[in-house]
């Protein structure tokens, strides 16, 4: 038991929860707390010095909890869950979806930058672009699925290619994180509105950011100064919700087929939409193995009479 590896269902009760520093407490408590004590000022002065990017943590030197805005029990347990089904390095968590995009979007443009986005976008996103990024000199390219081969003769003809920046790009958002991992496709990043299945009791909003170690440093410092983060009672209501995520996401895919008016097409690469819908034919969802350069994983919108089983017409 002890050298098998386990999934990350199974990793969900317990991984990266000590009882012991929670008088043996089972499942990790609420810690609603602002701020935490150090045995000492020069130990509180240790602690904000790495927070605030003074120095580097020394070897064997053990961190411990500042304030909320920071680092969290809660927080932190959850971000090291959430690694888990991506396989990410590491993880920030937010108050909701659309703090999680911004502050993102934030830390990594600067005026001049151009960021190249996919069409369509979920409403707040395409606000938060188009209206909010604009005011700070960020100029902003959309593209659709269909010109997605086009698109490196498209970016060269707008004169802009050596600005762009950041490529974002929306999928459906019931998909992760457990039936599709952008990280593995070449994503530097994925964002999740962890309000939908994540979350899945229509109780929370939330959101999560994921990638590597140097990236999530640079998304945590952001978040620390725009103060975004998720609470410590957001934190406990996602723990609880991932202990059930597999299970409500399998049941939710099995079900689906059943309101879905007729079967539908589906293409050669859908392995998990087809795993996750046993005996049914699924939508084209993903396809394009690899982003980085040439072809990018988009969202196929659904054609006219394609829900009825009709085939799509290109
Ligand atoms: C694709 C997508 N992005 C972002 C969001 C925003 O997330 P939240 O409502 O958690 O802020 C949503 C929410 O519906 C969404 O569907």
């Amino acid at each position: 038991m002890n050298d098998r590896k386990m999934h990350p269902e199974s990793l969900m009760m317990s991984y990266g929860y000590k009882p012991e520093l929670s008088e043996g407490a089972v499942k990790c408590p609420i810690f609603q707390t602002s701020t935490f004590v150090f045995k000492s000022a020069e130990e509180g002065k240790a602690f904000f010095e790495v927070a605030y990017g003074l120095r580097e943590k020394r070897e064997k030197e053990e961190l411990g909890l500042i304030y909320s805005r920071l680092n969290n029990p809660d927080l932190q347990i959850l971000e090291e869950r959430l690694c888990l089904w991506d396989e990410a390095e590491e993880c920030a968590v937010f108050e909701s979806g659309m703090s999680a995009i911004s502050t993102a979007l934030l830390e990594f443009l600067s005026p001049g930058d151009v960021l190249l986005f996919s069409n369509p976008l979920y409403g707040g996103t395409d606000h938060f672009i188009k209206q909010t990024l604009t005011r700070f000199g960020i100029e902003v390219m959309g593209f659709y699925p269909w010109e997605q081969d086009q698109l490196p003769e498209l970016v060269a003809a707008s004169g802009k290619a050596d600005r762009i920046r950041m490529i974002y790009v929306e999928t459906p958002t019931y998909m992760g994180p457990l039936w599709q991992h952008p990280l593995k496709l070449g994503a530097d990043l994925v964002l999740y509105s962890a309000t939908k299945y994540i979350g899945g009791h229509s109780d929370v909003i939330a959101g999560a950011c994921l990638g590597s170690h140097e990236l999530i440093a640079r998304v945590k410092g952001m978040r620390t100064f725009l103060g975004c983060m998720a609470g410590p009672w957001t934190g406990w209501l996602l723990l609880r919700s991932l202990e059930t995520l597999k299970a409500r996401m399998d049941i939710q895919a099995e079900g689906g087929p059943c309101v879905l008016p007729g079967s539908i097409g589906c293409g050669p690469r859908q392995g998990h939409l087809r795993r996750a819908m046993p005996g049914r034919r699924c939508h084209a969802l993903l396809h394009g193995e690899g982003w980085r350069g040439r072809s990018l994983p988009l969202p196929q919108p659904f054609e006219a009479g394609e829900a009825r089983g009709e085939p799509r017409k290109h």
